[in-house]
Formats: C-alpha cells, structure tokens, sequence
C-alpha cells in the first residue's frame, strides 16, 4: 500500500513514470489498434458509399422538383435588416395607412388590435379617432339585443368579409389569406412580399393565364387571383412621401414585418445586451475555472514499485 503515493509535481514538472514498467497493458492496446485497420478500411468504404447514395438521392429528388421553375425574392436591403437595426417606424406608421386604405378591403388581419398600435405608429389619441371610425357589433344590452357603437383601443382590426366563404365569392374562388403573419408564412418574408407586389408583368409569349387570374412569376404557379393592387400614386400619404409603386410596397412590407413580429425591437437590443453580458461572464467564469482546477489539473499520480 504504502508503495502507491501521490506526488504533486509542482507545474507538471518531474513526474516519476515510469511508462516501461507498465507496459504489457499497453502493448495489448497497441495490437488492437493495428486489428481494427481493416475494418476501419471497410467501415469507410461504407461511409462513402452511403454518403454518395444519398448525394444522389438528393440530386434526384431536387432534379424532378418543380420549384426550380419559380423566380426568387432577391434579399433586398431593408433598413431593419441589420443585426443591431430597429424597425422604421415612420415606414410601420405608412404601411399601416396602405393596408387600412388599400389591402383591408381584402385582407383581414385578425390577429392585430387597435391597442397594438399605440407606441409603435401612433399615440393614443390618434389611435382612439382610427378605432373609433369603425362600428363593432356589441351586446346583449339589459333588452337582450345586440347593438352597435363606435370601436375601442381594445377592438381587432375590422375584417372585410364575414367568412372565408364570402372572400372566396368576391374573389373568383381565391381566398385572400390573413395578413398578420403573412411575411413569416412565406419563404422570403418581405422579400417575397415586396417582390410578388411589385412583380406583375406580362405573361412571356406562348404562356396565357386563365381569366380572373394575373401573372406573377414570384407567386407559386405564377397564376394569381389577385389584381395588381398598388401602383404609383395609389394613396397620398399623410405625412407627404411620395407615394410610388415601390415605396407604398416597402412601407406596407414594414409593416406587415412589425405586425408578424411586433418583439422585433426588443428581440434584438435583448441579444445585444446578451452578446455584451456574455463577452465579460464567459472569459471571467473560464479564468475561474482555471483558477479553481488548477491544484487537480498539475497533480501527477505514480506508481513507485517496492524497492
Ligand atoms: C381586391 C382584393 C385584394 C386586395 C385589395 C389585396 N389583395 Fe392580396 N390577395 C387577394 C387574393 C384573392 C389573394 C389570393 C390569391 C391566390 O391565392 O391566388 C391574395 C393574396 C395575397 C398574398 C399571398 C400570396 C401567397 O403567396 O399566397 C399576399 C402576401 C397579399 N395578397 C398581399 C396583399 C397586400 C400587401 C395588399 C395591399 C397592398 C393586398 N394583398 C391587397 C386579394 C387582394
């Protein structure tokens, strides 16, 4: 017993191994080293083979896609893009103006408030004269009736059709889906949002689209059932921009983006404070780590065989 000691080398200094002594170990580990040469041989000849199959499999899948026959968004430069930008408020305050009086008189968005919008594109006086130019359905009174009166900062964003099934009949059978995500349930985002409302063109020759659709090569099928809806000049702006066709898209776009992600702002100063608390508590809880391992980390144990 007493044979085994321990000896704290001082930084790892002059261990007392002795390796020869303790070899038969070793060496067993040696030859099984040198066995397992020819199954590692076939164990990556296997690995190859795998990953070719599937490099092919995926090839062949990708080949018979129809997808690739679509046009992409390309990524264009928003100014809430950055991984420290904001989102642009006077631009969410616009593109809301685009969709009360161009896009809602097709596109519910059921899932925004009025409330929503106080702080982030208007104060709330503003937004309690827009809640109250609506009429909400409200009741029973003490008679057991329902009544109407003038909408509240708590009400949801009035809905253009009373059912999926009325947007379908005025809509040639297409059903204008729901805006208040709409830019994260579409590959692209905004791009493609941006791209499919500027993107209407002639059909290229030899292609004829089917009457009550348009053609968009951005939109999956290129046949969509709805108009071109914007187009230079189509609003005046309250606050005096320029109303182009591109401008009303980006505005509506930033909009349509704070609607999906009203957190955006936050998510990203949140990251920027965890980036800035993480860059000074990572080094310092590695420094003490170090500090507190190090009595272990240079200990050696060895064997002193009986004299
Ligand atoms: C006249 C009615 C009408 C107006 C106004 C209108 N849309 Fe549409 N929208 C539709 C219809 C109908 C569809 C469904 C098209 C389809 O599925 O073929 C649609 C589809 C969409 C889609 C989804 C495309 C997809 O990938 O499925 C987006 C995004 C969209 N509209 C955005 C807007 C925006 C933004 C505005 C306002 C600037 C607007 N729309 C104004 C009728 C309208």
């Amino acid at each position: 017993m007493a044979a085994l000691r321990a000896v704290v080398a001082a930084g790892g200094g002059r261990g007392i191994l002795n390796a020869a002594k303790c070899a038969p170990g070793h060496r067993a580990n040696m030859s099984s080293v040198s066995l397992a040469r020819g199954r590692k041989a076939a164990l990556a000849a296997l690995g190859v083979a795998a990953a070719g199959g599937a490099g092919l499999a995926l090839l062949l899948h990708q080949s018979v896609k129809a997808s690739e026959l679509e046009l992409h968004p390309p990524s264009y430069p928003w100014s809430h893009g950055g991984m420290l930008s904001a989102l642009d408020h006077a631009s969410v305050r616009r593109g809301y103006q685009v969709y009360k009086q161009v896009c809602s008189a097709c596109h519910s968005m059921e899932y925004l408030a009025f409330r929503n919008l106080v702080g982030v594109s208007h104060t709330e006086s503003e937004v309690k004269v827009l809640a109250e130019e609506i009429e909400v359905v409200d009741g029973p009174d003490e008679s057991g009736e329902m009544f109407t009166r003038p909408g509240k900062l708590s009400d949801y964003f009035p809905k253009p059709y009373p059912n999926p099934e009325a947007a379908r009949a005025a809509n040639n059978g297409a059903l204008p889906p729901d805006l208040s995500y709409i830019v994260n349930a579409r590959h692209g985002g905004e791009d493609y949002v941006f791209s499919l409302l500027t993107g209407y063109c002639d059909p290229p020759p030899g292609v004829s689209v089917r009457e009550g659709l348009y053609y968009n090569p951005y939109f999956p099928g290129q046949a969509i059932g709805m108009a071109p809806p914007i187009y230079n000049e189509v609003l005046e702006y309250e606050d005096g921009t320029p109303a182009t066709m591109s401008q009303v898209a980006k505005d509506v776009c930033t909009f349509l983006r704070w609607a999906a992600e009203p957190e955006h702002d936050q998510r990203k100063r949140m990251g920027l404070k965890l980036l800035l608390g993480a860059s000074v508590l990572i080094p310092l809880i590695y420094y003490m780590k170090r500090h507190k391992w190090s009595v272990l980390k240079s200990r050696k144990i060895a064997y002193r065989p009986p004299k």
